[in-house]
């Protein structure tokens, strides 16, 4: 069976096709990208309007695949920015009456961890889930057939580590994302104090982008001196409640996915805190960390007999499924 995977929740669209034993086959992708403002949700969904098609001719090309070769189509039914998940519905919706074919919306969420636990051919870790908007903690119930159910063990109060990075970089003028920029310039700081905020198994960013906003405006510290220490305050946060999962849970395996996984510091982090309680870390490539179609593929592939065309759902939770 070969899966086409569609990715349209955000500002990447993404094309992959996978078989149903993991394979990857191709996997493309385009971001909309802006200097100084954020995401404008009607431009998102233009972009991927305007890239949708080259994407995916490009996708059947380095796969060698026709529409023929194609079993299932799946598209990310959610969560995501509204405009932009029923642009990514609808050329998917043209796209499979076009050729016949049946489609499956699957979780975005849930993506970004099947995709991971595949990767690293893992049965049963703790998933900590750091991307743009999402910051969770998860488990997931261990069924003998199927896919169980998810578990949020804990979340970000507030906004997620991706977000609170981004908008920081926006305000010393990084740019957008601003993730891997503040990587780099985080490598030239030094430690200043930040709020650490961890409420039981939940955490929350805010308070630090304030309070980094603040020592900003008032010329109170060099912006390489925030990142690093931005980096640090949240990463110990996130490595904090990693912890905890793991002995609650008695769990041995960590598998860290989402954008914000493509954080070298972040891993280095995380492994060594895995490391001095003998349990093992993973990560996924930085091509399968982000946004992509593969991810969605593959998701779509475990859950073809759960979902069928179920058209959007912006909200919808990986504990949801
Ligand atoms: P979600 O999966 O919650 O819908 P998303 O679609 O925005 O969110 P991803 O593509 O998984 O998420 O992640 C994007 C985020 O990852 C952005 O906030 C970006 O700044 C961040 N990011 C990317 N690379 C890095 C990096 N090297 N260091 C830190 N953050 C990074
Ligand atoms: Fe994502």
């Amino acid at each position: 069976m070969i899966i086409v995977g569609v990715e349209s929740t955000a500002h990447t669209f993404g094309v992959g096709i996978v078989t149903d034993k993991g394979k990857i086959l191709a996997n493309v992708k385009d971001s909309y990208s802006s200097k100084d403002v954020g995401m404008i949700p009607h431009e998102i969904a233009e972009h991927h309007e305007k890239v949708a098609e080259q994407l995916l001719k490009k996708a059947f090309k380095s796969a060698k695949v026709e529409w023929e070769d194609i079993d299932l189509l799946a598209y990310s039914a959610g969560p995501g920015l509204d405009p932009v998940l029923w642009k990514g519905y609808n050329i998917v919706k043209g796209w499979a009456e076009k050729h016949h074919q049946k489609i499956v919306g699957v979780n975005h969420c849930c993506a970004h961890l099947s995709i991971g636990k595949l990767w690293n051919k893992l049965k049963d870790p703790v998933y900590l889930y750091v991307s743009g908007v999402n910051t969770q903690i998860i488990v997931q119930e261990q069924k003998k057939k199927g896919e169980g159910k998810y578990h949020v063990l804990g979340e970000t109060l507030d906004i997620g580590l991706g977000n609170m990075l981004d908008k920081f970089g926006r305000i010393v003028g990084l740019g957008f994302p601003a993730g891997p920029k503040i990587e780099e310039v985080a490598k030239k700081g030094k430690y200043v104090e930040l709020p650490y905020i961890v409420k039981g198994m939940d955490v929350s960013f805010s308070g630090l982008l304030t309070k980094a906003q603040q020592l900003v405006e008032r010329k109170q510290a060099m912006k390489e001196d925030l990142c690093f220490s931005l980096q640090e305050t949240a990463f110990a946060m996130c490595a904090e409640v990693a912890e905890r999962a793991l002995a609650h849970s008695g769990k041995k395996e960590l598998l860290l996915v989402g954008g914000v996984g493509a954080n070298k510091r972040f891993c280095e982090m995380l492994d060594l805190m895995c490391k001095e309680r003998g349990a093992k870390f993973y990560k996924v490539p930085m091509e399968l960390a982000g946004d992509q179609g593969a991810m969605i593929a593959w998701e779509g592939f475990l859950r073809k007999d759960s979902y069928g065309d179920m058209k959007v759902n912006c909200q919808w939770r990986a504990d949801e499924v």
